[in-house]
């Protein structure tokens, strides 16, 4: 089956308003490793789920070798011979390597015995890919890195000759990052085509030979890496500049930090943050750039006191704010607006007014709860975060992404806090509501309010930020104050930690 080549022409997938794909073309020749570059949100794993069958167009063909594909779903893909591994792993943790391998195989029996010729089948693969691995260890036992080898030798014992990595190396260590980079050349070499879905220029620079550029859903270069420099990568995939929605908040009145982050360090299982000293005043936003998956999630909930640090302090207003030792119920003086709010932020089977009412439960007396007043205060506060439809009873799980997002948003910024974290918190806004995200942010400024926003819209920071703070890595790499921060420059340091040598 070498020499194939697959064909995507005018794909379009939309998730009710957002447009995930426009129009994309994609061309994939097999004996090559293609790049899927672009920002978070680009339309890069969507594009491939359509390809994979799991997610279907609303318009647009998928041919092979000429021939128009229908697939119904991603059996029929991979009766084609194209398989993807997922950012998130379908592995059982409980199973050993070898059962996982025979659940995932369409013919082998799950019981097996020793020696049988249907475990030899599916452990074949493995021993080429990680003849360290231990077929009979169990999964909870391995590292991410030997779990993405499980995943792949899963798609490659059907016989994939079209493979997507999603993401692949974002989990990886470095030495892992670089045993990847040796199998991606070894299935190339056997005339596999190989989708590496990424947002890093090592991985393109590693094994790319050719590099497709998403931006916003649309396909905006693709072609040989050779023809792209660093330099115009960057550009691409963090596209020109865009026309701002509201005006710059006007310059903080105050040169005193009311919020001080000393030396802070926190780790998850997969992340982790440290060195991480940063002051905001008085009415200053401070943005955080950088590409997803760089230590965003862990610094913020480090920074309100939801995650425990290894080291230093959060102090505001003098207070520590920080998970040190012990957790604290929040103050009243933070407010926070994680990322994804629909699943971090509310309780889905309550109605409104009880996931409005979270915070003030946890700060008032219970004698001084009355439900009557919470659905009162729930009525206005729905009307003026423009939630809709604003019903107090209605279950929160029953309401759109958007709404879910200005409820999160209504209810963190109801009071008067002296810092506010918000992370991407226009994400999957229409353009009205983007405003009104802004303009609710911006009269907190006004109010003497410190904000530290995460965001991976350079445009936005650049456009609204006094100052930009670069994660990369889980290291700050350089703070710019709106007046002399360049859009390359930042570009540079959130994809590569530093700035290239040679322009
Ligand atoms: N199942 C879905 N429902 C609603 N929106 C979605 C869904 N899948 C993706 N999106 C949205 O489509 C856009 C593109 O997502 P995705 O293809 O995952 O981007 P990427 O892989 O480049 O980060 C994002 O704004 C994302 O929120
Ligand atoms: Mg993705």
């Amino acid at each position: 089956m070498t020499g194939r080549h697959i064909a995507l022409r005018g794909i379009n997938k939309r998730f009710g308003a957002l447009t995930a794909n426009d129009d994309v073309d994609l061309d994939i020749a097999s004996g090559a490793c293609l790049a899927l570059l672009g920002e978070n949100g680009a339309g890069k794993s969507t594009l491939m789920k359509v390809l994979y069958g799991i997610t279907h167009a609303d318009s647009g063909t998928i041919s092979i070798d000429g021939v128009q594909q229908n697939f119904r779903g991603p059996f029929e893909a991979m009766a084609a011979g194209i398989g993807m591994v997922f950012q998130q792993f379908s592995l059982a943790p409980a199973l050993t390597v070898q059962e996982n391998l025979l659940l995932a195989s369409p013919t082998a029996p799950w019981l097996h015995v020793p020696g049988s010729r249907a475990l030899t089948a599916v452990l074949e693969v493995l021993a080429r890919l990680a003849p360290d691995i231990d077929p009979r260890s169990r999964v909870a036992d391995l590292a991410v890195g030997e779990r993405q080898l499980i995943e792949l030798a899963k798609v490659l014992n059907l016989n994939a000759r079209t493979i997507i990595l999603d993401e692949p190396t974002s989990v990886l260590t470095p030495t892992e990052t670089k045993r990847l980079y040796g199998f991606i050349e070894t299935l190339v070499a056997d005339g596999a085509a190989v989708i590496m879905i990424t947002h890093k220029l090592a991985d393109v620079e590693a094994c790319a030979d050719h590099t497709a550029i998403m931006h916003r859903g649309r396909m905006v270069h693709a072609g040989p890496s050779a023809d792209l420099s660093r330099q115009q990568m960057v550009e691409l995939m963090i596209g020109t500049a865009s026309p701002a929605t509201a005006d710059r908040p006007s310059a903080p009145a105050s040169t005193t930090p009311r919020v001080i982050v000393r030396k802070l360090a926190a780790d998850t299982e997969t992340s982790s943050v440290a060195n991480i000293d940063l002051e905001v005043c008085a009415g200053e936003l401070l943005g955080i750039a950088g590409v997803v998956g760089n230590g965003q999630t862990v610094l913020a909930d480090a920074l309100v006191g939801l995650h425990p640090l290894r080291g230093g302090d959060v102090i505001v207003d003098g207070h520590s704010v920080a998970w040190t030792p012990k957790p604290r119920i929040p103050d009243g003086r933070v407010a926070y607006v994680p990322e994804q709010p629909v699943h971090n932020a509310v309780v889905p089977d309550l109605d409104l007014s009880a996931n409005l009412g979270m915070r003030s439960i946890l700060q008032r007396r219970f004698w001084q709860f009355s439900r009557q007043q919470q659905d009162a205060d729930a009525r206005a506060l729905l009307e003026s975060a423009d939630v809709r439809p604003p019903e107090p009873m209605r279950k929160a799980g029953t309401l759109s992404g958007g709404n879910l997002q200005k409820l999160v948003l209504g209810r963190e910024l109801a009071g008067a806090p002296s810092l506010i974290v918000a992370c991407y918190p226009t994400m999957g806004l229409d353009v009205a509501a983007t405003r009104a995200v802004y303009r609710n942010l911006f009269e907190h400024l006004d109010r003497g309010a410190a904000i530290i926003w995460i965001s991976e819209e350079l445009d936005d920071l650049l456009d609204y930020a006094h100052r930009i703070a670069v994660l990369h890595g889980g290291r700050i790499v350089g703070v710019r104050d709106w007046a002399s921060a360049s859009r390359a420059e930042i570009g540079d340091l959130m994809l590569l930690g530093a700035l290239p040598q040679c322009a």
